[in-house]
Parts: C-alpha cells; structure tokens; sequence
C-alpha cells in the first residue's frame, strides 16, 4: 500500500496508506483530512481538491491531463506544482508522496 503524506496549511501531516488506484482527493476524504471539499465528487470539474504536490515530486508523477489544467485555471493561488488531488492515483511507483494543501482551502 502507497504512503501518502498530507499537510494542511497550518503545518499539521497527515500520514496514511493508501489503497492502490485510490485517488489522492479519495483516500483523503476517507482519512476525513480537513481541506479537501471535492464538491464534484473527483469529475474534474470544481476545483475544490486543489493541492500542491511536494516539489521533490513534481517530475516524478504523470503530467495533468488538460482537462485538469483547465480547471486549475480556477483554483485559488495556482502554483507550478499544482495539481487536483482527485486526479493524482496512488500506485507503488509514487509510494511516499507528499502533498500540501493550500491557504484557501483552510
Ligand atoms: Fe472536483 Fe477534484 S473533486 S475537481
């Protein structure tokens, strides 16, 4: 089972297991992670489960899809390392990955 680390904005980790071809956005809903809202429901379509992937990461995952890159259009605070955790799969092969949510998602 793929680590997945998640720190909120006020510096507080949260370390979990993530299922295999679990989304980032789900398995963080399923931990009940604040800072998440994914009011789509993960349809990659409002932008609510924006977060920043750690940037000792950013190489190593599958770049967004343009769908996604469109929708962070809409997100609050873009940055080069954002992406919609409802679009980021856990597999082995990001086993450890470290995400950080943004300010407006507090
Ligand atoms: Fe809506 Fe990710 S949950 S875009």
């Amino acid at each position: 089972m793929p680590k997945l680390t998640i720190i909120e904005f006020n510096g507080e980790a949260h370390h979990l297991e993530a299922e295999a071809g679990k989304s980032v956005m789900q398995t963080a809903i399923d931990a009940l992670v604040p800072g998440i809202m994914a009011d789509c429901g993960g349809s990659c379509s409002c932008a609510t489960c924006h977060c920043y992937v750690d940037d000792a990461w950013v190489a190593r995952l599958p770049a967004p899809e343009s769908a996604e890159r469109e929708m962070l259009e809409c997100a609050l605070d873009p940055q080069e390392n954002s992406r919609l955790s409802c679009q980021l799969r856990l597999t082995p092969q990001n086993d450890g990955l470290i995400i950080r949510l943004p300010k407006s998602q507090v």
